[in-house]
């Protein structure tokens, strides 16, 4: 029963109409699925991260489109759209600095409004949904495959936060690449950062790979100089919330210093993105980065350890220069700088 849906994040029943989710929260003493049957659910689920990572919020909230639909007793176009529009604005205000959630509601939103009967964009709508699930997979082995041409035997890999099957569908991004060098038969290792506040590397990275007996070890934030001095690590490979038209990347706080410290140690600093978190319109001062709440920075496993009333700064995401990027791996191929051409002749 534990084990009923694999580590797939992400699942439809199509049966009962549900949405079934990985709980990331209870990662990794247990391994538990939440049934969202509502947009509200699916809204919830992504707010307190019970799902995070960015394709899959982007993914459960084509789910959660799908289900408003599925849910709407409209009878005509006119008043079925006005839900649609209040479910789509509920669900884009959970997050704001991934951008894959505002291009996987755009996709989805665009079925309802294409289509000319409330039957016909709910079918639409929810076989979008069902589409970009099975895409994510598709993308995911794709750009493995190109990334782990970076790779060689032997490996030390690090990598931050989660970018790993638990942030998508299934299989990952940066964790994809490494997947697909160890598939090649190449024996790389992984050094997992603890990611604090929320410790997606201590909890999930390192559940997922152990769970796949891929060699992984987890090391402390701040532990990453002395470790790279001490010629531990040999590459670095994490994912994106965004990549912007420059090569500016949005990613989980603390990417930004690991890419100061690459340079300086001369390790290639590689990004793994799907075309689907590119953001050719904004510049760097129009992304939000998501200020989290206060408790994840005072209190550890639930435990308060430092003063009360110390003032707390949480942003949840930082930005790394292209200049320190070595190359962003998509599902296309390796980008190189400069990457306002390789990203610009990617995606025309
Ligand atoms: O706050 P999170 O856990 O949603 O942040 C996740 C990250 O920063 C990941 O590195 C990013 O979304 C890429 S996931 C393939």
């Amino acid at each position: 029963m534990e084990y009923r849906y694999g580590l797939m994040t992400i699942q439809w029943d199509d049966k009962d109409k549900a949405l079934v989710l990985i709980d990331q929260r209870r990662l990794p003493n247990r391994l538990e699925y939440i049934r969202c049957k509502s947009h509200e659910q699916v809204a919830d689920c992504i707010k307190s991260m019970a799902v995070r990572g960015a394709p899959a919020i982007g993914v459960a909230a084509a789910f959660g489109l799908a289900l408003a639909a599925i849910n709407s007793k409209a009878r005509d176009k006119e008043s079925f759209m006005h839900e649609m529009d209040a479910a789509f604005k509920l669900l884009r205000s959970t997050r704001p600095t991934a951008i894959n959630l505002f291009w996987a509601l755009e996709r989805v939103m665009g079925k309802a409004r294409s289509t000319d009967s409330v039957d016909k964009a709910r079918d639409a709508m929810l076989s979008e949904a069902i589409a970009m699930l099975k895409e994510d997979l598709d993308v995911n082995r794709r750009l493995g495959e190109h990334g782990s041409l970076l790779l060689n035997d032997g490996d030390r890999v690090l990598t931050h936060c989660n970018a790993g099957a638990l942030a998508t569908v299934g299989y990952g991004t940066a964790l994809g690449v490494i997947r697909a060098a160890r598939e090649k038969g190449k024996r790389v290792s992984v050094i997992a950062t603890e990611t604090r506040p929320v410790m997606q590397g201590a909890r999930l990275t390192a559940f997922e790979l152990k769970h796949d007996g891929i060699d992984v070890s987890i090391a402390p934030d701040t532990s990453i100089a002395l470790l790279m001095a001490r010629g531990m690590i040999d590459k670095v490979i994490v994912g994106a919330d965004r990549v912007l038209r420059d090569g500016h990347v949005f990613n989980k706080i603390g990417t930004y210093q690991l890419a100061i410290l690459a340079k300086e140690h001369k390790i290639p600093f590689y990004v793994a993105a799907p075309l689907s978190s590119f953001d050719l319109k904004s510049r760097v001062e129009d992304v939000i980065i998501e200020e989290r709440a206060y408790d994840e920075v005072v209190k550890v496993a639930g435990k308060r350890v430092a003063p009360k009333g110390i003032r707390v700064f949480n942003p949840a995401f930082d930005v790394t220069p292209p200049t320190l990027i070595t190359a962003i791996v998509t599902e296309k191929g390796v980008l190189e700088p400069p990457y306002e051409q390789s990203i610009a002749k990617i995606l025309s």
